[in-house]
């Protein structure tokens, strides 16, 4: 998701090289260049960077499956310890700049909405996993910026794991869906949060960055939103809680990030979910 989004943010004025495990969506002769490249091949790794030589490095693949993680703990790790970790080390090695993208869930949940300095607590292995693997780019000495959504949202083709699309796809079809009431977040744009990312390479404003929107709101005050920017009936809506879901991995209950620094030292503004949907809608061309 974040990927497609820095591709529609950066493809017109730059050259994009991308590495997937999958052949993805891209096809030859779009002007993005992908190739399917298993990001644990830590020497294919290397060697890919030394040919392209890319001004910077912008990470946004992960092991996602928060559930799964939890039975898969060692890919989960490879993934998003080990691979941070590699690149980390391969930027360093060739002083190219990188953005790794981590996630609210290094913290526990239970205090939120967290700044960037506050304590990590990382609970569940993908919490664990994309931990270490923030860890590892911090105690690098790379050109590194670490950048945290939460939440996030958007625009593509093909996406998995898009709650909006599911959401105004089921609401669409007259189903009944159940959201969890009891989850509280600032949920990330996409779209936006590529621009972010341009403006701190623009910057080099290598640090802790958190990015969401203005208001913490619980998953289901999100999917009313939703309801209510694309025209749909929000009485299909039915508030459950988090325990009724039965998950394998634990979820931050109050989470949210804090995004005055971002706001005040980049001068990124900060929207709020309503504007941010509005955008949403245009981007995806419906009245
Ligand atoms: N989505 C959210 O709500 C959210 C919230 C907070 C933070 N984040 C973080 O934001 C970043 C981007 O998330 P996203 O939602 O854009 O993720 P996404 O759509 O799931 O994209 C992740 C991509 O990584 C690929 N991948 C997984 N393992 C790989 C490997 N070993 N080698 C090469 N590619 C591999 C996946 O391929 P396949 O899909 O084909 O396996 C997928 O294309 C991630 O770091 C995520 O942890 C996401």
């Amino acid at each position: 998701m974040l990927s497609q989004n820095l591709v529609k943010e950066f493809a017109h004025d730059h050259d994009i090289y991308g590495l997937d495990i999958n052949p993805g969506i891209y096809q030859a002769g779009s002007g993005v260049n992908v190739e399917v490249l298993n990001l644990n091949d830590a020497s294919a790794l290397k060697a890919y960077v030394e040919k392209i030589a890319p001004k910077a490095l912008i990470h946004t693949a992960a092991y996602t499956n928060v559930d799964r993680a939890e039975s898969e703990s060692d890919l989960a790790f490879a993934v998003n310890a080990k691979v941070p970790a590699e690149l980390a080390k391969i930027c360093c090695e060739f002083a190219i700049p990188l953005i790794h993208i981590s996630t609210d869930y290094v913290f526990n949940g239970t205090a939120g909405p967290y700044a960037e300095q506050d304590p990590r607590d990382p609970r569940g292995t993908y919490s664990e996993s994309k931990y270490a693997g923030e860890m590892a780019v911090l105690d690098s000495s790379a050109n590194a910026a670490v950048v945290r959504p939460n939440v996030m949202y958007g625009h593509g083709v093909d996406l998995k794991s898009s709650f909006v699309d599911w959401l105004i796809g089921e609401l669409r079809q007259g189903n009944a869906v159940n959201i969890v009431d009891d989850q509280y977040n600032n949920p990330t744009y996409a779209r936006r949060l590529a621009t972010v990312t341009r403006d701190i390479l623009d910057k080099s404003a290598w640090d802790i960055w958190h990015f969401g929107s203005k208001e913490v709101v619980s998953r289901y005050t999100f999917a009313l939103k939703i309801a209510d920017t694309f025209g749909l009936s929000s009485e299909l809506i039915n508030a459950i809680s988090t325990v009724d879901l039965n998950q394998a991995a634990p979820r931050p209950m109050r989470s949210g990030l804090i995004c005055d620094k971002l706001e005040n030292e980049l001068q990124f503004p900060i929207m709020s979910i309503g504007d941010e949907l509005a955008l949403l809608k245009e981007e995806m061309n419906v009245s």
